[in-house]
């Protein structure tokens, strides 16, 4: 990163209390967990982008404990990146694969640092140069868990659809967000 910045980065951890404070020119990216895992308290994902954007800064969330649990739009509130786990409530299990959100204008032009077979432009022509796929293939990395990926799938369609029916985006706004966090994670168990 440093290198491609062509000067040094320094990565900064600070209470999320203190975000307003420490938003200036210097700042060129702000990760932030959009659940808590201790409290169950979820951020406000579109102000807290807007803040970021308005510094002049890119935003990247960890949704480690949001996907799967809670609605997400990350078009709504222009995310530019995310990323979390398969193995919590996209229902995977240990070694399910990671996910990566990139929004469309930066695919293309992001670099993956652990470039694998299958983010390859022809991965079956077995080629000896590496040459990068185009949109999001190009960051798989590795080969990902079939077995793995079959309860997520799960998820991502006819279990989301079933329990967003009860807990879903028109109910969102009215519920504190443990209640619902809660009740989800009841029902799942
Ligand atoms: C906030 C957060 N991000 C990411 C992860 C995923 O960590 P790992 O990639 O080590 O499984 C976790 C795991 O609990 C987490 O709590």
């Amino acid at each position: 990163m440093c290198e491609r910045a062509g000067r040094s980065v320094t990565m900064k951890t600070i209470d999320r209390d203190r975000l307003d404070e420490e938003l200036n020119d210097d700042v060129a990216l702000v990760e932030l967990t959009q659940v808590d895992y201790r409290s169950g308290e979820a951020l406000d994902m579109a102000t807290i982008t807007e803040k970021v954007h308005a510094a002049g800064a890119l935003m990247l969330w960890d949704f480690a404990h949001s996907a799967g649990a809670v609605p997400l739009d990350v078009t709504a509130a222009d995310v530019d990146f995310a990323a979390g786990c398969g193995y919590k409530y996209l229902n995977g299990g240990p070694g399910a694969p990671a996910f990566l959100y990139v929004r469309k204008s930066w695919q293309g032009k992001l670099r993956n640092p652990l470039p694998g077979w299958l983010g390859h432009a022809r991965p079956f022509d077995f080629e000896l140069t590496y040459e990068p796929a185009e949109g999001m293939q190009a960051f798989v990395t590795s080969s990902p868990s079939i077995v793995a990926l079959r309860p997520s799938t799960e998820r991502l369609t006819c279990g989301s659809a079933r329990r967003w029916g009860t807990f879903g985006p028109r109910a969102w706004p009215d519920r504190p967000f443990h209640t619902t966090c809660r009740r989800t994670t009841a029902r799942r168990l």
